[in-house]
């Protein structure tokens, strides 16, 4: 995509980008019906629209136009009266490793519906989802595990697409033991223990997902070497391992829950261990693709949890809060160098101030 602001179009050019960025919530809603009809997976060969209807229970004509319109996006292809997935709309498949179905069916349902009010967040700074809903978005996916399902899918195929670059970007053989904070699926975990026989590991997560994690991961993984623990990091978080990750997690809270979650670690760690978070650090640039995208994320994260993505600077000033002393930044190359990787190391603990 260009970048809309860069050279002077004249007005039919300029109008026609405008009303292109604009059906941008209809392009949205088309992939998430797509998903949610499995149409990727009915179309993994040629079919005529009379067969999808039948196989999916839609409406002949309506199903008509969205397959079309898929088809004008390039999800779908068409031969004659057949349609067929293109190599974008395989990426919906249900049962790939690499499927993109759960992303768009999170995206599609509470994302939109929360971005539907994206004002109210704007005027008033405050996350609408919890408006909405009347919980935060984490309590919102304990009570309703449908939604949580495609959630945690969606991050554990965010992560399967980063982890080569993540864990090449850190020398893990230093370590022993080693905590992830918030780890969802364990995607990441497995996969560090996989590549580093003598780590061993636990992951703390909220009840639900844990749950999840253990019904997700494979059993060979579930030995000894993996422990799956319930918890919210911050209250605490399991003591004295020598490293502690904590990935694109810290975003997802405003400072004060950031706060807490970093507080827990920096009681719980030994004054020689090692604190490494992989999250998107926001730059001041924001006329690139990257920078662009990691913009919409952190005003992603203000509509839905009230979270951060945090400068380098802020990470620092949390951090020494909390009681660590930020050592390194690295662009890691994942997510095209949107993911950066911080090293902290245990520090002076801050007194806490009248009100924390
Ligand atoms: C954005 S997801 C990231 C998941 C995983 N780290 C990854 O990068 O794929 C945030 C994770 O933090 C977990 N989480 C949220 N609040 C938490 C809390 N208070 N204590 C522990 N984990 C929490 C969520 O359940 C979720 O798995």
């Amino acid at each position: 995509m260009t970048t809309p602001h860069s050279a002077p179009y004249g007005h039919r050019i300029a109008a026609g980008l405008l009303r292109e960025l604009l059906v941008g919530y209809q392009i949205t809603q088309a992939l998430y019906v797509a998903a949610r009809l499995h149409l990727a997976d009915h179309l993994i060969q040629p079919v005529t629209i009379d067969a999808l209807a039948k196989a999916t229970g839609a409406d002949h004509e309506a199903l008509h136009f969205l397959v079309r319109a898929l088809v004008g996006y390039g999800v779908l292809q068409r031969s004659g009266d057949l349609y067929v997935t293109t190599e974008v709309g395989r990426l919906l498949e249900k049962d790939r490793p690499d499927s993109l179905r759960p992303t768009v069916i999170a995206t599609g349902k509470e994302r939109y519906q929360s971005w539907g009010s994206l004002l109210q967040t704007v005027r008033s700074g405050r996350p609408v989802f919890s408006a909405q809903n009347g919980v935060a978005l984490h309590d919102f996916y304990a009570e309703h595990p449908g939604a949580a399902a495609p959630f945690n899918g969606a991050m554990a195929a965010l992560t399967n697409s980063m982890v080569d670059q993540l864990i090449g970007s850190y020398d893990f053989t230093r370590h022993s033991q080693v905590v992830e904070i918030g780890g969802g699926l364990g995607v990441f975990m497995a996969e560090i223990l996989h590549r580093n026989p003598s780590l061993r590991g636990s992951i703390l997560d909220l009840p639900h997902v844990v749950a999840d994690a253990a019904r997700a991961l494979p059993p060979r993984i579930l030995t000894d070497r993996l422990k799956l623990i319930s918890g919210d990091a911050r209250q605490s978080v399991p003591e004295n391992a020598d490293l502690y990750l904590i990935k694109m997690v810290l975003c997802d809270f405003p400072d004060d829950d950031a706060l807490k979650i970093l507080r827990s670690v920096r009681k719980a760690i030994p004054d020689e261990g090692t604190l490494v978070i992989f999250d998107k650090i926001r730059t001041e640039v924001y006329d690139d693709e990257v920078s662009r995208r990691t913009v919409m994320s952190a005003l992603n994260l203000l509509v839905m949890t009230g979270g951060r993505e945090r400068s380098e600077e802020e990470y620092r000033l949390l951090l020494a809060q909390a009681g660590f002393e930020l050592t390194d930044v690295m662009r890691t190359e994942a997510l095209d160098g949107e993911i950066h990787r911080v090293v902290a190391m245990p520090g002076e603990v801050a007194p806490l101030s009248s009100g924390e």
